[in-house]
This record gives C-alpha cells, structure tokens and sequence, in this order.
C-alpha cells in the first residue's frame, strides 16, 4: 500500500521550490567537498543505529533530499527498502531519482511540501529530517512541519530530527548577521532561517504528541574552516591529504563525549517517539 495522498495537490503551494532548484545548479557547478559530505553521511548514520537500530519493517521517510541530489554520501537507503523521499525542489527530486535509480530503484520520490506533506496519516515508521526544517524564516513553520511529521508518523513511530544549534556561538553569531552579507562572503551556501533552542525543541516536539527519548549534539569540526580546507585539498588532488583531512573530521566527533558538546555541535540532535495507542495522553499545552 502506497503511503502517498497525492503528488499534484501537494505541489501546488510550494513557495521557494525555485530557489532550491538554483542552488542545486549551484553546487553542482562546485566543489564536490568529498570528505565533508562523508563526515557528514557518518554522523547521520551513527545517529541512525544509535537511536533506530535494526528499523526495517515499515515504510521511512526523508524530508529533504539534497545530500541524494548531490554527492553518493546520501542517507536515503539507510532507512529501508522503500523509503520515502520528499523535497520541494523539482530539480533536486529529479536529480536524487537519476543517482537513486542507477543504485537503488526501490524509493519512492516525491515533490512537496513540509508544512503539508502528502502523505496518509500514520503511514510512516521512521523519519530523518536532518536540518531540513532549518530554512524558515518564522518559527510558525518550523512548528507547521513537526505538526505534520508528527501526523504522518504510525504510533510508535519514531522521529529523528537535527536543528541548527543557537548554543554554538558561531551558529548564534551567524544567525544574528544578515544572510546577504554571510552568502557573499562565501560563509553561508543557501538561506537559513529560524532554529529552536534546545527547550523549545523539547516544548514544540511534546505539544505535537512526541516523546523526547534522546537528545545530543552532532557535527563539531568548524563547518567553514573544514569546508574550505576540504575544497582546497581537492584541488590540490593529493590523496594522502584527503585522507587526513577525512579522519581529522571523524576524529572532531569525540568532542559529542564533553560538556561542552552543546557549544562546538553545529546540530542539536533528538530522538522522538509517537505514543502507541492506549498510551496516556500528551500535554499538549506548551
Ligand atoms: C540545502 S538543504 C539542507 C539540508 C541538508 N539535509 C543538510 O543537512 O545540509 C535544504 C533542503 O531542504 C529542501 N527544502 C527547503 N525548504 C523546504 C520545504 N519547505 N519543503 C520541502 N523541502 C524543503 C530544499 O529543497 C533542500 O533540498
């Protein structure tokens, strides 16, 4: 059974799918930052067997598909045969089918919209919304989307979900300067709206029905430096080098071990559970 509504009306409100589709032509005209999108991949998947270890049965879902448009370090087949795609972009759907096709035919990808996704009720198992509701600029959005990811999630469904970290005093600092300014410099590649602190993701994610379960923080090499050194190092084209730079960026990871994980994590983690039925009911009042 197809966990699809419909794909037309889904894509009929979707505002900046334009914007998404010039960014892909953007990225895929640079740097294929190689061993960033690993690192990147890496901390996905670590995230994945930590906090849904052996999830197959049930349909998944991905809410952006930007890492399949883009690089093979893509995440998508880690959340099981037949797993959902979405992404209002047409361009990076199209793009993700073409490299998903040649590698895995069994997905199923869609155009559409976070804050009304077209998906049935309950359909999904698992979900990975890795920082892809981090390009809003009203934080309404963001609590729009996690409604809908929390409706389309099967009881004892989970949700696993990363934010831009606003206790991370360069993602703080980023968020306070105007993004024209940032995306000039080269410091910022695409828009990035309003993110939660660490209490509101708690509040928003309990008052749309989900139990928090696990909550970390991911991603700790400095993402401009890490991005540039990885860039310059690709185009030098020494392998040894790539290498280094590769474990140099795993190795940032231990740093998820300390106190102070909350102020070097580009992300803030967390894991999310929907009540089976019978389960007593949420407190919706936050
Ligand atoms: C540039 S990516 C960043 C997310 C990426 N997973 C990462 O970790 O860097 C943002 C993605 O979200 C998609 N996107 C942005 N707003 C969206 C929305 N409202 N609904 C669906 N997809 C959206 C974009 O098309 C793009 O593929």
């Amino acid at each position: 059974m197809s966990p699809v509504i419909s794909v037309k009306n889904s894509t009929q409100s979707i505002q900046g799918k334009l914007y998404w589709d010039e960014i892909l032509a953007e990225s895929c005209r640079g740097a294929p930052l190689d061993a960033w999108r690993s690192y990147m991949q890496q901390i996905y998947r670590r995230l994945l067997r930590d906090w849904l270890p052996g999830a197959t049965s049930g349909f998944g879902l991905k809410t952006d598909l930007f890492e399949e448009a883009v690089s093979p370090h893509y995440l998508l087949s880690d959340l099981g045969q037949g797993s959902v795609g979405i992404d209002c972009s047409p361009a990076i759907v199209q793009a993700a089918c073409r490299r998903l096709q040649v590698n895995n035919p069994q997905h199923l990808l869609i155009v559409g919209e976070l804050r009304q996704l077209p998906l049935k009720a309950g359909a999904i198992k698992r979900v990975l919304a890795g920082s892809s509701l981090d390009h809003f600029p009203n934080k309404s959005d963001i609590a729009k989307s996690l409604l809908e990811l929390a409706r389309v999630l099967a009881p004892g469904g989970t949700l696993v979900i990363t934010f831009d970290n606003p206790h991370n005093p360069v993602v703080w600092l980023r968020n306070l300067l105007p993004f024209v300014w940032l995306n000039r410099l080269g410091l910022v590649p695409y828009y990035v709206g309003k993110t939660y602190t660490r209490t509101e993701a708690r509040k928003q994610l309990k008052a749309v029905g989900l139990t928090v379960t696990d909550e970390t923080a991911v991603a700790h090499a400095p993402r401009a430096p890490a991005i540039w050194l990885v860039m310059l190092v690709e185009r030098l084209g020494w392998p040894s080098l790539q290498s280094l730079i590769a474990r140099f960026l795993d190795s940032s990871e231990r740093l998820e071990r300390w106190p102070t994980r909350y102020r070097t994590g580009y992300y803030i983690a967390l894991r999310a559970q929907k009540g089976r039925r019978g389960d007593p009911p949420c407190d919706t009042s936050v």
